[in-house]
């Protein structure tokens, strides 16, 4: 089975096109590509190019990043046009990971936005029964990765036990639930788990069922701008 391909941090490096410094500009960019209405395979590089382009500052993922120490990781929606596409900001313990699951969409890519994450993939055979690890991959900051059930299953870690991570994700079509396993090895393929796919934030804001309160990061901005007489744009975007 493929194991995919990771497109590499040099391609990104010497690029002469603009880069995107927040997600709105990355964003606006999304609904001109779907708005041609092309195949998925026939845009797939191009969502590629895009997220190689993506050069935010900390300032800017700061509004949607969010550590809790009792999760192994957070989902924090950035935007979504709800048909086409949903960016996510996912925000890593360290030394946590996920279960290993599918992705019933066309695909996920994934840009490494801060520290170090490991990807390890399965290959599945549904007569057997059977998961099995295939290939294991390390992705440092800038690199993009895309993965869909057409190359297998994966789960993802941060193999740091010291130091957090952040990473972008990009979902196709967006999707409610996925399929998780706790386990790899025989008989294992027919007894997957439902995983549901919730937000622990949404547009830098707590999603209401988990207290409701502004995060951190949002609240200091919100207050900051309030100070200045300023609307908060994060909040208003999706
Ligand atoms: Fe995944």
């Amino acid at each position: 089975m493929d194991c995919g391909e990771v497109v590499p941090l040099e391609l990104s490096a010497g690029s002469d096109e603009i880069k995107f410094d927040t997600f709105a500009a990355l964003a606006a960019q999304l609904d001109a590509l779907f708005a041609l209405g092309l195949k998925f395979d026939d845009i797939k590089d191009k969502i590629t190019q895009l997220l190689l382009r993506v050069n935010v500052l900390t300032t800017e993922t700061n509004k949607y990043t969010f550590f809790d120490c009792e999760k192994p990781y957070t989902r924090n929606l950035i935007c979504s046009d709800g048909k086409h596409y949903s960016l996510l900001l996912l925000c890593w313990g360290p030394g946590k990971e996920t279960k290993i699951h599918n992705h019933p969409c066309d695909g996920c890519f994934i840009k490494n936005i801060s520290g170090c994450i490991k990807e390890t993939r399965y290959s599945f055979d549904k007569a057997a029964d059977e998961i099995k690890q295939c290939c294991s991959k390390y992705y440092c900051e800038g690199q993009v990765s895309f993965m869909s059930d057409d190359i297998g299953l994966h789960k993802i870690s941060n193999p740091n036990p010291n130091v957090g991570a952040v990473t972008l994700h990009l979902y196709t079509p967006p999707f409610k639930e996925c399929k998780v396993w706790s386990n790899e090895g025989k008989g294992q393929f027919s007894k997957p788990e439902k995983g549901v796919i919730g937000y622990y934030s949404v547009c830098g804001l707590r999603t209401p069922h988990l207290e409701g309160k502004p995060g951190l990061f949002a609240r200091m901005q919100q207050e900051l701008l309030e100070k200045h007489g300023e609307k908060v744009e994060s909040a208003a975007a999706l």
